[in-house]
């Protein structure tokens, strides 16, 4: 929410304005030069009389972090280097590695801190569907000796032995320990693949649209990013072969059970074909499963994951407990062959010195047959009683403007516009109206598409959000 001033603060409003500018002005955020509304622009946005933007703007320039010329307007001191003795933060700040967050998506995110609005753009379980931890569910873990020093870089050897059964058991993914990697959520394990796996300038080929905050960990590693097309069987494996061809291909990146955000299953007999191609052209290929688990009640299971099918050792696998029990453990892995696992963990040590040793030994706990089973049982009923609830409302009241699918999994339906809208203009006024969702520019689709997530609130909500919508979208200009 944007800031403003409180008048029933003990401090005059003038000097809230003058503090609010000043800290905007140190930590680099309004950067020497640049320019600040006019006053009556300024008063008009914080809800207060003119002069109390004039008091506030005086001051400023009185300590040197203004200046105004007539008929030129006000702008923050170029001189204030030397004046303030500090480091030009914008410059850093506009530095480094890591490229910003797509405009958009960090738009999504502010807007998510407002508890008050109707969130459709948070791929999270409701906190009730998260396990709780009471002691007395927990009574294993009571006896577990909690273990605080370092973990090992490749992760707890004991968690690594649960995941060798677990994948086996839930996926039929056969590995060693040595072959798995504990990260901290599938995030992790994407960024060290950029990171030590290629180099700034390689060609990587993935599903257009794709999983939004890969996009962007991609392009901060210098990669090249090309987009395969899908059908409603997933990637079309020739257009991998022809990419390599034109590009040379060093990875190819896939989600292809309940893909975020278009909700298709890649068939099984497109696996077969794509790792037939990345195995013949020598491409490593990359499973990210977040969602692989999250089929709902009554829909039939998907394909195994392609890893199950992988004999050569082209696969690397990438799953986490985000999606199916807590976000908040940081609990990823990757399988893959030692080699890749052992130069990913000496990485990981350089970076954090290994995932969270207390989140390791819960996710032991979580991982158990039984406690797992429960879990997505109950997540099979959640999840289906909630895409009901959308779908009903969504044909109540959005048929005119939209259509959209009905993915046997996951948390989102994947909606396309009869007629698109410009989605930063659609985005801000969804917002206004107290509903968020996710434009699908964000996962880099065409124009007219949008996420909208079933997994965070509750019917009444999905209900109400999706009526917000269809207000904005009456109101909107096409
Ligand atoms: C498709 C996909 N992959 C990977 C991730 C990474 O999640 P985490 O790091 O929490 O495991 C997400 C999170 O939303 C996702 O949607």
């Amino acid at each position: 929410m944007e800031w403003k001033p409180d008048k029933h603060a003990g401090a005059p409003v003038y000097q809230q304005i003058t503090k609010r500018l000043e800290q905007q002005i140190v930590s680099g955020e309004l950067p020497p030069g640049a320019s600040l509304p006019p006053e009556r622009v300024l008063a008009r946005r914080y809800g207060v009389n003119r002069g109390t933007v004039s008091a506030a703007y005086e001051e400023l320039r009185a300590m040197g972090l203004l200046q105004s010329w007539q008929g030129s307007g006000t702008w923050v001191s170029r001189h204030l280097w030397g004046v303030r003795q500090m480091p030009n933060w914008y410059k850093y700040t506009n530095g480094g590695a890591f490229l910003p967050a797509y405009p958009l998506a960090k738009r999504i995110q502010e807007a998510c801190l407002d508890e008050g609005i109707i969130n459709l753009a948070k791929a999270e379980l409701h906190s009730s569907m998260i396990p709780s931890l009471s002691a007395e569910k927990l009574g294993g873990l009571q006896h577990m000796n909690l273990e605080l020093g370092y973990a090992q870089p490749k992760g707890d050897p004991a968690l690594r032995e649960v995941l060798v059964a677990h994948l086996a058991e839930n996926y039929g993914i056969e590995a060693s320990s040595e072959e798995i990697l504990v990260t901290s959520g599938g995030q992790q394990a994407l960024h060290l693949i950029s990171q030590c796996l290629l180099n700034p300038g390689d060609a990587i080929a993935m599903e257009g649209p794709s999983y939004s905050y890969s996009l962007p960990l991609f392009s901060s590693a210098g990669l090249r990013l090309y987009r395969l097309p899908q059908d409603e069987q997933g990637i079309i494996t020739e257009a991998v072969s022809a990419l390599h061809r034109e590009q040379r291909i060093r990875m190819v990146f896939v989600n292809p059970t309940y893909h975020n955000p278009t909700g298709i299953v890649m068939s099984e007999a497109r696996r077969a074909q794509l790792l037939a191609v990345c195995q013949e052209q020598r491409i490593p290929l990359v499973e990210d499963d977040a969602y692989g688990a999250l089929t709902l009640a009554g829909q039939p299971r998907p394909p195994k994951p392609i890893k199950a099918i992988d004999q050569s050792g082209n696969v690397l696998y990438v799953n986490s407990l985000s999606k199916t029990i807590a976000p908040g453990l940081r609990i990823g892995w990757l399988v893959g062959p030692r080699s890749v696992v052992e130069r990913l963990a000496d990485a990981k040590q350089q970076m954090d010195f290994g995932t969270s040793s207390i989140s390791q030994q819960l996710a032991r706990h979580f991982l158990q047959e039984a406690c797992w089973r429960g879990q997505l049982q109950k997540l099979s009923a959640y999840l289906l009683q909630q895409q009901k609830a959308m779908h009903t409302v969504l044909e109540t009241e959005i048929k005119q403007f939209a259509a959209w699918n009905r993915p046997g999994g996951s948390y989102h339906i994947w909606c396309r516009l009869h007629e698109p809208i410009e989605e930063k203009e659609l985005l801000d006024a969804a917002i206004r109206e107290g509903v968020v969702f996710t434009p699908g520019g964000v996962y880099g689709a065409e124009p007219g598409w949008l996420r909208l997530t079933y997994s965070w609130e509750d019917a009444e909500k999905i209900e109400e959000g999706i009526r917000r919508l269809k207000k904005v979208l009456q109101t909107s200009r096409r």
